[in-house]
């Protein structure tokens, strides 16, 4: 897309948000400091062989002491909108029990830091950092963590629950725990599917538990969750793949939204699962059915199944499609397939509000001589999908407000630094920032307005 037809900020409406996103393990670093305890990514980090380039996030991108300047850098760039989340283990290091101040005054200081700098926080209760302690006694897979996270979303919410007004609980269960307790490839590392599913309802339990928890220490605040949802498509039109669509549908994106719109989970996955379903237990379907005020959604990619009857309990296999263009992770990218995911979730589900709240792509990134980063890709990425979204609020899809994932280049989970998602660079031997292209792009775009 040329700068000619991108969207530009006057096409959306007055109210929508602008936001980056960012996550507490991925960037704060101060992995041992102020009396943070160990969490779950801490110590899968530790594990050789885990993280592809041997890395971890003691220190990432050093934000819990550089804060201020990268505020300043969301500020300029001209976000309304801030997403970050909470690092339960700076909070309560044993999971439950005893506080730590010094956590609680750091998240004081970040946000009090927004709010000062017009920047509205939002805060992800849960981004993937489970202490470590709570792990050892079963991690997602016991009932009892239901409780400890309510006791954790209670003292959070009681702290800044008076500033903060926008709350998501749970960011990407599937990645959680699908990707956590069943594929092994993020913290803790779990090999089972059936753990998987139980560890995901949990999840979900504690998600709609919390919730009233929530409105009662904060006042006035919109509380939502945050899937990360797929566009899905046959690999060919026969009945066969389209089945095979359904099945796959069924568990990666109908899994979480059905029980959320109060439908319970889908019977063509339960049965498909049979054993490997979770246990759920009196009132547990109308605490994940209790209503938010908005449904979070991360998208990056679609994907295209095929019928495979190796492929584990849903037969369905993902298809590599041909000529597509990927970003360096292979990830397809398919502005489309925005759309699609928006309109069919409009469509199936009607929630009051959607919320963009991550969506970016990395690229290998070169820091050239002139001190830039000529980001091609990725600014043409954010400007298709810019105009994506455009279209699906055209169409009269609720969604208010997009977010870009990330404002730095961060610690990318399984990959360590390997994959640079940030708007801004991120220059780790000296901690320096440097937008890049998609950053100064992004910053015009929303200064838009103040040409008029
Ligand atoms: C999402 C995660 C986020 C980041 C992006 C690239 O699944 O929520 O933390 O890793 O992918």
């Amino acid at each position: 897309m040329s700068a000619h037809n991108a969207p530009t900020r006057k096409d959306f409406p007055a109210d929508f948000r602008w936001g980056v996103s960012t996550s507490s393990f991925q960037i704060e670093g101060a992995g041992q400091e102020d009396g943070k305890g160990e969490s779950i990514w801490d110590r899968f980090c530790a594990e050789p062989g885990r993280i592809r380039d041997g890395s971890n996030a003691l220190v990432a991108c050093d934000h819990y002491h550089l804060f201020p300047q990268d505020m300043d850098m969301a500020k300029a760039m001209g976000v309304n909108a801030y997403r970050f989340s909470i690092a339960w283990p700076r909070i309560l290091p044993q999971g439950r029990g005893a506080v730590n101040e010094a956590g609680l005054a750091f998240y004081d200081r970040l946000v009090d830091g927004m709010l000062e700098r017009g920047l509205d926080p939002w805060a992800t209760l849960y981004h993937w950092d489970l202490p470590q302690a709570l792990q050892e006694q079963g991690g997602w897979l016991s009932r009892d963590t239901i409780a400890a996270f309510l006791e954790y979303t209670d003292v959070v919410t009681r702290r800044l629950g008076d500033r903060v007004k926008h709350w998501i609980t749970h960011n990407e269960p599937w990645c959680s725990c699908m990707m956590g307790y069943w594929e092994g490839v993020h913290a803790p590392g779990g090999k089972s599917l059936a753990d998987g599913m139980l560890a995901c309802h949990h999840v979900l339990v504690s998600h709609g538990q919390a919730i009233p928890v929530i409105r009662a220490n904060s006042p006035g605040a919109e509380v939502g969750i945050t899937l990360s949802l797929h566009p899905i498509k046959a690999a060919s039109s026969s009945a066969e793949d389209i089945a095979a669509l359904k099945r796959h549908d069924g568990l990666r994106n109908r899994w979480f939204l059905d029980p959320l719109f109060g439908r319970g989970y889908p019977e063509d996955t339960l049965k498909l699962l049979g054993d490997a379903a979770p246990k759920v237990l009196p009132g547990d379907l109308e605490a994940i059915a209790t209503a938010t005020d908005f449904l979070g959604v991360n998208y990056y990619f679609p994907e295209a199944v095929k019928d495979d009857p190796a492929g584990g309990l849903m037969r369905a296999s993902l298809v590599d499609k041909e000529g597509v263009e990927r970003t360096g992770f292979g990830w397809e990218v398919s502005p489309q397939g925005l759309v699609d995911l928006l309109t069919r979730i409009q469509r199936d589900y009607s929630p009051p509000v959607i919320q963009l709240t991550e969506n970016g792509s990395t690229f290998e990134d070169v820091l050239t001589a002139d001190g830039r980063v000529h980001d091609a890709e990725r600014l043409s990425y954010l400007q298709r999908h810019l105009a994506a979204l455009k279209q699906a609020v055209d169409a009269g899809v609720p969604v208010k407000g997009y977010f870009a994932w990330s404002l730095l280049d961060n610690f990318e989970w399984a990959e360590g630094y390997l994959r640079r998602f940030g708007l801004a660079y991120v220059d780790y031997a000296s901690q320096q920032r440097i937008l890049k292209d998609s950053g100064l792009w992004y910053g015009q775009f929303l200064n838009e307005k103040l040409k008029v």
